[in-house]
């Protein structure tokens, strides 16, 4: 096959990758693509939100499919260009990336479709929706409707935090338009987790559970970021919540938006908090598995650990989710682990240079059990320089997950550069419940 896969981070790279693990061998493009992707596909010079280059692309080299990797081409309607031209693509259309690019929306389809989540309303007036906080208690949760690059959720902890948060959205216009309507939402308490299931507009696979890393430092302290390592399975998610995931969280709202003409194919990626404290406050909705968000596409760094633990065909798997085929196609789960490290630019999430050589990445690929996507890469002069926050994710395999985890650290320790960063406690919660 002939395939486009369409982003340019450790994602795209897990994906190329894995199409290129496929017995059958494709014809492999990314646009923009990466150091990493240089390998094993042809980049070519078409930005990821460029949708009119990249539909101009689709009409001069028609690919079997386009797989998208992240949200933004998505919320352009680029799968909705691609079909118009009567190109396949692996990801939703515009009405249902919305999924992920309105929690207000999103919050309507899971009220619509009775999926347990956090109790929230909408507000675009300051003072109608500091009035409600006190219904809310503390802590509550202030949430932008839009996307805001990961920063549009406050968890404020006192009455004066929360009103600044509404302040600072609503009136002082801090995100844009993102932030031009915004939800209070009940406090949720547990364990998160990340279900990724293929859909194909009726049905739906879930893939491996993951648990992401948000936190910069160990011990999840210090401020939000990309995601700085992954694992999976996720012991938080026990075999027995699946078919409950399945059934009352990702077929409703398939079901649901099916019902107001949207098809929705691709990834459907719920983030769930598990309530497991003993004595946590009970959620609203009565359910202790409640939906924190969905996003419309794979998880980073989630894809890096999950994609690895996928047999069969996968070329095969994604064009059955664009084709409508999912039910009858194969997709084999290995009982192997997988734990990923980011390794990050000094600095990141705040501030930190570019144009760091890397060095030792040979070393960590010949590591058995290990492989290295790149992030945040460019290479120059037959070198690999340092391009982002999130530089390189570094997956290892494993019989367990300690194995996993072991591996992964193995390589990353071969791996070089002037002010590398990554957090040393990878899988640290699955380790902790002994
Ligand atoms: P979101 O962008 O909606 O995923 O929110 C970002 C992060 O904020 C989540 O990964 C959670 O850690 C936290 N969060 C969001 N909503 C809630 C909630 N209702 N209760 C507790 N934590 C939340
Ligand atoms: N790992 C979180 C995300 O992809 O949104």
């Amino acid at each position: 096959m002939k395939i486009l896969v369409v982003g340019s981070g450790g994602r795209e790279h897990a994906i190329t990758w894995r199409l290129a693990q496929d017995e059958t061998k494709h014809e492999l493009f990314c646009a923009p693509g990466n150091a990493g992707t240089a390998a094993i596909a042809t980049n070519i010079a078409v930005g990821a939100e460029d949708v009119p280059g990249v539909v101009a692309w689709a009409v001069a080299n028609k690919p079997d499919l386009v797989v998208v990797g992240p949200e933004a081409p998505l919320c352009k309607g680029l799968v909705d260009e691609l079909a118009k031209i009567g190109v396949k693509a692996f990801g939703p259309p515009l009405a249902g990336a919305r999924m992920e690019g309105s929690k207000a929306f999103a919050k309507e389809i899971m009220k619509a479709a009775g999926v347990p989540t956090g109790r929230a309303e909408t507000f675009t007036d300051a003072a109608k929706a500091k009035a409600a906080l006190p219904a809310y208690g503390l802590p509550v949760v202030i949430k932008a409707d839009g996307l805001a690059a990961g920063k549009g959720v406050i968890i404020a902890e006192t009455q004066a935090d929360a009103e600044a948060a509404i302040d600072d959205m609503l009136v002082g216009n801090k995100f844009g338009a993102a932030g031009a309507e915004v939800l209070l939402e009940e406090f949720l308490v547990g364990e998160e987790c990340s279900i990724l299931a293929l859909v194909d507009g009726e049905h739906a696979v879930l893939l491996p559970s993951s648990q992401d890393h948000k936190r910069i430092f160990d011990g999840d302290k210090g401020p939000n970021t990309g995601g700085m390592g992954a694992y999976s399975p996720a012991p938080v998610v026990t075999a027995d919540r699946l078919p409950f995931i399945r059934d009352t969280i990702i077929l409703p709202v398939v079901r649901e938006l099916k019902k107001r003409g949207i098809v929705y194919k691709g990834v459907l990626y719920a983030g769930l908090m598990i309530n497991n404290v003993p004595g946590g406050k009970p959620a609203a909705s009565g359910s202790d598995v409640n939906v924190v968000e969905f996003n419309a596409r794979f998880g980073d760094p989630e894809t890096e650990a999950v994609l690895p633990r996928i047999g069969g065909d996968f070329a095969k798997i994604l064009l059955a989710c664009a084709e409508g085929t999912l039910k009858d196609a194969d997709v084999v789960i290995k009982d192997d682990c997988a734990a990923t490290v980011i390794i990050s630019s000094g600095g990141y999430p705040g501030s930190y240079e570019k144009g760091k050589e890397i060095t030792g990445l040979e070393a960590a690929n010949a590591v058995s059990g290990a492989m290295v996507f790149h992030c945040g890469t460019k290479a120059a002069d037959g070198k690999v320089l340092t391009a982002g926050g999130r530089v390189l994710s570094v997956t290892g395999m494993g019989a367990t997950l300690r194995e996993a985890v072991d591996t992964a650290y193995k390589a990353v320790d071969k791996i070089a550069f002037d002010q590398a960063f990554h957090r040393k406690d990878i899988a640290h919660r699955a380790f902790e419940r002994g």
